[in-house]
């Protein structure tokens, strides 16, 4: 799950992923495009949303992606279109190019909608990230089920 900052959205959808595959095998992780909160804690309002839905991402601690993730994971979700041009500038090849994919196209798909940033908004912005996230992870799970 990759966001920008990986405090706010992909932290979000990497607790609502495991919550619904953690019996399966599945591994899961989250990363930003940015290092600019590498080490941190995901933010207050993604650690409140989540916990009102029963999920703890208090533990989680940011991290920025690299190249090696392509070899380590199968399918990279990113957030927005902007992530989407930043994570395909680092592929090597065609194969990791394919492993990318925008996360609202699961349930939306071909529409190539953007998880809106909510760093600068209230906590609505927060709740309707999470209602999104929890959808697509649902068709997620779906898939590689
Ligand atoms: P995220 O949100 O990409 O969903 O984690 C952001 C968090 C921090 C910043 C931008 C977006 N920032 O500019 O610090």
């Amino acid at each position: 799950m990759v966001c920008l900052g990986n405090i706010c959205r992909s932290p979000l959808a990497e607790g609502i992923l495991r919550s619904k595959t953690f019996l399966k095998g599945v591994e899961v992780d989250s990363v930003g495009t940015a290092n600019y909160h590498v080490g941190n804690r995901p933010d207050k309002r993604s650690i409140g949303v989540a916990a009102k839905n029963n999920i703890d991402i208090s533990s989680l601690r940011g991290r920025q992606f690299s190249v090696q993730d392509f070899d380590d994971f199968d399918l990279i979700y990113v957030m927005d279109n902007s992530n989407f041009k930043d994570i395909n500038t680092l592929a090597r090849n065609e194969e990791d190019k394919q492993k990318v994919f925008l996360i609202l196209n699961e349930i939306f798909p071909g529409e190539n909608l953007d998880v809106p940033d909510p760093y600068f908004g209230g906590a609505h912005g927060f709740e309707t990230v999470y209602k999104m996230l929890d959808q697509a992870c649902d068709a997620i799970v779906e898939k590689i089920s």
